[in-house]
């Protein structure tokens, strides 16, 4: 019989320090995510030396922690995979570091990840039995990108934001609210009692040709509106901010997903936690034939299950390693 694959993944390119053990190319075994948000929430957002020194202080302690969860060993341990980029370069550069001396000392291959392509693992381990072609919606706190994944590793780009990533937007409008860093999940339940329809903020590029995003201006029209109207129900301002977002979220990723002759569209990354977006997106999409899915939330969010996922698949079936000397790119895309 031979001896299972188990991939030890790292995660550490923003302010979540993720361990996970993955069997094979899809089994997870254990998955977990410690967020440094309290640590950041204070200077409203994330500091990286701060952070980098958080994810050294956690890391190890996690990895042990990790294997336990999993019942193997670290001598269990057939790759270690670590994401490089992209990211803040002091964080990228402790979990790389971790993950490279660990898979020195065991004698084992290790592989770098990219953060954006392992958001579109977290999918795969979804629904392992659905194979791509499909379109991808990577909508996060850094990223919101349209990309066609012909096959896993073959990707096309589509569209992307032209400033502001959907998840920026919407942590910025939060600290306009009074909601600490990340505002996103306490946005969503906020704009839950509040009405969509109350004010009509913008759609930015609703009617531009292509499939690129912006939402700066978005965030500057809520800030001048909540100038002018300073006792507004806060409620119907992230209710109505929100529902511009998803809008034009949902419009220009069914578009996209129709004009590739495609019949699944995939939306993964912070963002796709959200429950307007998802129940928008499900009855339009429906209406229009499209398959929507989305990860269960705790793999939309940053994890190391999707990066355990998209190492393991690179190494496993593209027969891919990476030397010791690989760099942290803070700045890699897809
Ligand atoms: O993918 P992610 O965890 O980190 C990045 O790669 O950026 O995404 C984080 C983003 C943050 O902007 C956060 O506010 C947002 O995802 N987010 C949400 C929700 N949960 C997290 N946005 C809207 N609704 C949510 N429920
Ligand atoms: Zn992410």
């Amino acid at each position: 019989m031979n001896t299972p694959f188990y991939t030890l993944g790292i995660e550490t390119s923003c302010d979540e320090t993720a361990v996970a053990v993955l069997k094979e190319e899809t089994k997870l075994l254990a998955n977990l995510v410690y967020s440094q948000a309290k640590l950041h929430s204070r200077y409203g957002g994330v500091v990286p030396e701060v952070a980098s020194r958080d994810h050294l202080r956690k890391l190890p302690y996690l990895v042990r922690e990790i294997l336990e969860q999993a019942g193997i060993s670290i001598g269990d341990v057939s790759l270690v995979a670590a994401t490089y980029g992209p990211g803040l370069v002091g964080p990228l550069l402790v979990g790389l570091s971790h993950g490279k001396g660990l898979a020195f000392g065991l004698g084992v291959p290790f592989i770098g990840v990219n953060h954006l392509e392992g958001h579109i693992f977290a999918h795969r381990l979804n629904a392992p039995e659905m194979e791509p072609p499909f379109m991808a919606l990577i909508v996060s706190g850094g990223h919101t990108i349209l990309v066609v994944v012909k096959q896993y590793g073959r990707y096309q780009l589509v569209g992307s934001t032209v400033d502001d990533a959907a998840g920026e937007a919407l942590d910025k409008v939060g600290k306009m609210l009074g909601i600490d860093y990340p505002a996103g999940a306490q946005l969503d339940r906020l704009a839950q009692e509040g009405n969509p329809k109350a004010i009509r903020f913008p759609r930015p590029m609703e009617g531009t040709p292509g499939f690129n995003f912006s939402f700066a201006g978005l965030k500057t029209a809520v800030l001048y509106h909540l100038r002018k109207h300073p006792s507004e129900k806060r409620e119907d301002i992230a209710a109505s901010f929100l529902e511009s977002v998803v809008d034009v979220l949902a419009k220009k990723s069914i578009e996209a997903t129709r004009r590739y002759h495609l019949e699944r569209l995939v939306v993964v990354g912070g963002v796709a936690a959200n429950s307007r977006l998802r129940q928008q997106l499900l009855v339009r999409a429906g209406k229009r034939g499209i398959d929507v899915l989305f990860p269960p939330i705790g793999l939309c969010t940053d994890n190391a299950a999707m990066i355990a996922a998209a190492g393991a698949f690179h190494h496993l079936s593209c027969g891919e390693s990476h030397p010791f000397s690989l760099a942290p790119e803070p700045s890699l895309s897809l």
